[in-house]
């Protein structure tokens, strides 16, 4: 069990001309490494104004998206600045969605790249969320055994989380992401604008992330759970966060330690995703009531106290997310955890938080008991019509 070292989130600025725009935007630049190698991450209105200088150099360029982002102004933006300053050889658009993260259109993929005269010293622009940035980093991990790609995050999810850290993946019939290789993009692009035209569900998806990078750190919560109130999301907190996730990957690119954190919310979230048969919660929904589970969990293992537990479900509910989930499917999550039915919940390792100072730290390979993960259970149902309702096991602890 190791406790997290704390985070640089401090913003760094640097001013860049925006694209239409009449004055310099803000864009943040960090440098993102992993093993070898170096890429930097743009955050900020106009951040694809770097796409001609990175393209320099490809002999064929292939943009790859999905139609219903294409459409968007970031869409018709990025199209027309390759039509305009880059070998553009083709666009391919995937499926929306997983149904683009098939090893099938992976091939109609690579095909229609072919066709379009794309050789080994091309360049593949995956524009999307991260459905997409997955599918376009893997096609170019595999394509001619490996070209360079750009990522242009178009969700939140996708520019806090997804784009960063150089897996990409395709799923498989039967398990997603179950294919997928390491291949950092050259770059990452990501301009906060783009989020003007995501569904609403969508972007309360990342922002269930955002508020997870907020709970590792005790001291950055409130600000980050106040940026995610409404519908325009600051975009030097979408920089903390990607520097956090960097930060992170960079002291452990095999994900063998301090990479666990990132898993915050995410195993009883996990279980709570599959129990509403990954429809009824978006995965970032599933992560804050995850999140409410962990510190629930925490207190009744006497790790932490009443008052971080309030702190941070007022974080969730702030960010307009979910805290409880009805009885029958809370209990049901603990069924879909990702651990071997052989196993009990015990034997599973949990990211939890402990009381530091006047805030707290997260630590992994944490264990707990089955009756402590069922009282929490209880805890985080929620019946119909009665959503703060305790039970009195509930009760019992406080
Ligand atoms: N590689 C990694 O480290 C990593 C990490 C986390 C998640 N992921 C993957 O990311 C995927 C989920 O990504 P997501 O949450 O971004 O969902 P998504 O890519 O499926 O996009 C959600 C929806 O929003 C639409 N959309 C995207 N940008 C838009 C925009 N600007 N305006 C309007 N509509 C827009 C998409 O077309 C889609 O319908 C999953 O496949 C997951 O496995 C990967
Ligand atoms: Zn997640």
């Amino acid at each position: 069990m190791k406790a997290r070292r704390k985070a640089s989130a401090a913003p760094r600025r640097q001013v860049a001309s925006a694209p239409g725009s009449e004055g310099p935007a803000v864009v943040e630049l960090i440098a993102a490494q992993q093993g070898e190698v170096t890429y930097p991450i743009h955050v900020g209105p106009g951040a694809d104004a770097a796409l001609p200088a990175l393209c320099e150099g490809a002999d064929q360029v292939a943009l790859v998206t999905c139609k219903r982002v294409l459409a968007t102004p970031l869409g018709a933006r990025v199209l027309a600045q390759l039509q305009a300053t880059a070998p553009l050889a083709v666009v391919h658009l995937l499926p929306d969605g997983e149904k683009g993260k098939t090893l099938a259109e992976l091939e109609r993929a690579a095909v229609a790249l072919l066709e379009a005269g794309c050789t080994r010293r091309s360049l593949v622009v995956g524009l999307g969320g991260g459905a997409v940035t997955d599918a376009a980093g893997f096609l170019a991990a595999t394509f001619m055994r490996g070209v360079p790609w750009i990522a242009v995050p178009t969700t939140l999810l996708a520019m806090v989380d997804a784009a960063i850290g150089g897996k990409t993946a395709a799923n498989l019939p039967v398990a997603k992401n179950a294919v997928g290789a390491f291949h950092p993009p050259r770059a990452v692009l990501a301009d906060p604008d783009a989020l003007l035209t995501l569904p609403a569900r969508e972007l309360s998806s990342g922002k269930g992330e955002v508020v997870k990078y907020g709970a590792l750190d005790a001291s950055l919560l409130s600000h980050f759970a106040e940026a995610c109130a409404g519908t325009r999301i600051d975009p030097a907190v979408i920089a903390a966060c990607a520097r956090m996730k960097v930060d992170v990957v960079r002291e452990d690119p095999n994900e063998h330690g301090p990479r666990k954190l990132l898993n915050l919310g995410h195993t009883y979230g996990h279980g709570v995703e599959a129990a509403g048969r990954f429809k009824r919660f978006t995965h970032g929904e599933a992560v804050a009531v995850g999140m409410a589970f962990a510190f629930r969990l925490a207190r009744r293992l006497g790790r932490v106290g009443d008052a971080a537990v309030a702190t941070v479900e007022a974080a969730l509910a702030r960010a307009g997310l979910p805290v409880r989930v009805p009885a029958a499917l809370a209990r049901d999550a603990v069924h879909h955890m990702a651990f071997d039915k052989k196993r009990t919940a015990a034997g599973l390792r949990w990211v939890l938080p402990r009381a530091e100072g006047g805030g707290w730290v997260v630590e992994w390979d944490v264990q707990a008991g089955d009756e402590a993960v069922a009282e929490t259970v209880d805890e985080i149902a929620a019946g119909a019509g009665t959503p703060r309702r305790r039970t009195r096991s509930a009760k019992g602890k406080r």
